[in-house]
C-alpha cells in the first residue's frame, strides 16, 4: 500500500485554510490523519474534512509532533512562530504568509513554473502570494520560449484574500448602502462595496505597496532572473472571489500573439478563453471555485518593441494559495526522501 501522510492545517477555520482541506479532499491527498490548528478563539469548534467533523484544536509548540506535513494559513505572526518549531519537530511547512518567502533558505515554488527548486528545502517551503502565482503560470510558457524583460501588472483583487472579515465586510457594507444605513469599515480603509482601493497591505518608502513589491520579488526569485523589471500598482476591487490581472510584456524575442496563444494553451494548469467576437475572456464570476488559471485578451501592444497584453484571472483562494500550497505537497511526496527536515 502506498504511504499515508499525518497532514496538518494551521489556521483551519479561515477563508484559505477551508480551502486547503478542501482541495487535500477534491485532490485525493494520502491523509493518514488530519490535525486542524487556529488560535483559542477557535479551539473547541468544528471544521468539515471528507464529511466528517474535525475538532479545532489551539495551535501551541507541541501541535507539530508526529504531523509529516503542514499547511499554514495563518498569517505572517504564526507562520513566523510557528514554522520554526513544526520543522524542528521533523513536520515540513508549506507557508501561505509572506514571512519566509525572501528567506534564502526557503523555496518559493509554483508548481507549474520551477518545482525544481524544492529540492534541497530543509523543512520550510513558502507559497507566493495570489497574484504573482497566477501571473506566472501564465507567463511561464512566454518567458521559456522567448525570455521577458519586462512586465508591467495591474490587478484587480477580491476581498477573499483579505480574509473571512472581509468577505463580511464587502457583504454588509454592500446591504447597509441599499437600506441608506451608516457602515463604518473595519477591515479596508475606505468603503470597499462600489469602490477601488489602490491599496493592498501596507506602503513602503518607495511609493508601492508591500503587496506590489511581493509581485516584484516573487517574480525574481522564482524566474531566478534579477534582471526581470516588474512594476506593479494592486487594487482591491468589490469583488469576492478571484483575482484579476491586465499585464503588458516586452519580451526578448519578437512572438506573435498567435504563437503565444498555442504555447500558453499547451501549459500545463492554464485554460485559453480568448475568442472576443464572442464575448469570451476570462472572468471572476466564471473561474471562482476552478482550480486552473485563465488567460485570454492576448494581443500585440503596439506602443513598445516585442510587446504584448494578456487578461489573467484566477481563483485566488484555490490556485492562488489551498491549491497551489496542496500542489506543493505532492512534489514532496512525490520523493517521499523530501518529506524530513533539517531546520536548525
Ligand atoms: P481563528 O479562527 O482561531 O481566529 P482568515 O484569513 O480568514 O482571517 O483566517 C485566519 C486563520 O488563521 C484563522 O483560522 C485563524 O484562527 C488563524 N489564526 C490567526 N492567528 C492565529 C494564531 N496566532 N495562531 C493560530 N491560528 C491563528
Amino acid at each position: 500500500m502506498s504511504r499515508e501522510y499525518n497532514v496538518g492545517v494551521l489556521g483551519a477555520t479561515g477563508a484559505v485554510g477551508r480551502e486547503m482541506l478542501k482541495s487535500l479532499s477534491d485532490r485525493g491527498f494520502p491523509v493518514k490523519s488530519l490535525k486542524a490548528l487556529a488560535s483559542s478563539r477557535s479551539a473547541g469548534t468544528t471544521v468539515e474534512f471528507e464529511g466528517k467533523d474535525i475538532k479545532v484544536e489551539e495551535t501551541t509548540e507541541k501541535s507539530f509532533a508526529g504531523l509529516d506535513i503542514a499547511l499554514f494559513s495563518a498569517g505572517g505572526s504564526a507562520s513566523s512562530t510557528f514554522a520554526p518549531i513544526a520543522a524542528k519537530s521533523g513536520c515540513v511547512v508549506v507557508d501561505n504568509s509572506s514571512c519566509w518567502r525572501q528567506d534564502t533558505r526557503v523555496p518559493l515554488i509554483v508548481p507549474e513554473v520551477n518545482p525544481q527548486a524544492i529540492k534541497g528545502h530543509k523543512g520550510i517551503i513558502a507559497n507566493p502570494n495570489c497574484s504573482t502565482i497566477q501571473m506566472l503560470v501564465a507567463l511561464k510558457p512566454i518567458y521559456d520560449a522567448v525570455g521577458i524583460k519586462r512586465i508591467v501588472v495591474s490587478t484587480y483583487q477580491s476581498v477573499s484574500g483579505t480574509g473571512n472579515k472581509a468577505i463580511e465586510e464587502l457583504s454588509e457594507e454592500t446591504r447597509a448602502l441599499f437600506h441608506s444605513k451608516e457602515y463604518t469599515p473595519k477591515v479596508y480603509p475606505h468603503r470597499i462595496a462600489f469602490n477601488c482601493l489602490p491599496h493592498i497591505d501596507s506602503f513602503t518608502d518607495n511609493g508601492y505597496t508591500k503587496e506590489e513589491m511581493k509581485m516584484v520579488l516573487e517574480t525574481q526569485k522564482i524566474f531566478e532572473d534579477h534582471n526581470i523589471s516588474i512594476s506593479a500598482t494592486c487594487v482591491r476591487v468589490p469583488v469576492f472571489f478571484c483575482h484579476s490581472e491586465a499585464i503588458w510584456i516586452e519580451t526578448l524575442e519578437e512572438i506573435s500573439p498567435e504563437a503565444a496563444r498555442d504555447l500558453i494553451a499547451k501549459a500545463p494548469g492554464v485554460l485559453v478563453e480568448d475568442e472576443p467576437q464572442k464575448n469570451l475572456y476570462p472572468l471572476a464570476s466564471s473561474a471562482a471555485g476552478r482550480e486552473e488559471v485563465f488567460v485570454g485578451r492576448i494581443r500585440k501592444d503596439f506602443s513598445v518593441k516585442n510587446g504584448l497584453c494578456l487578461w489573467v484571472v484566477a481563483d485566488n483562494l484555490k490556485k492562488g494559495a489551498a491549491t497551489n500550497a496542496v500542489e506543493i505537497a505532492e512534489l514532496l511526496i512525490r520523493d517521499p526522501s523530501l518529506v524530513a527536515t533539517n531546520w536548525s
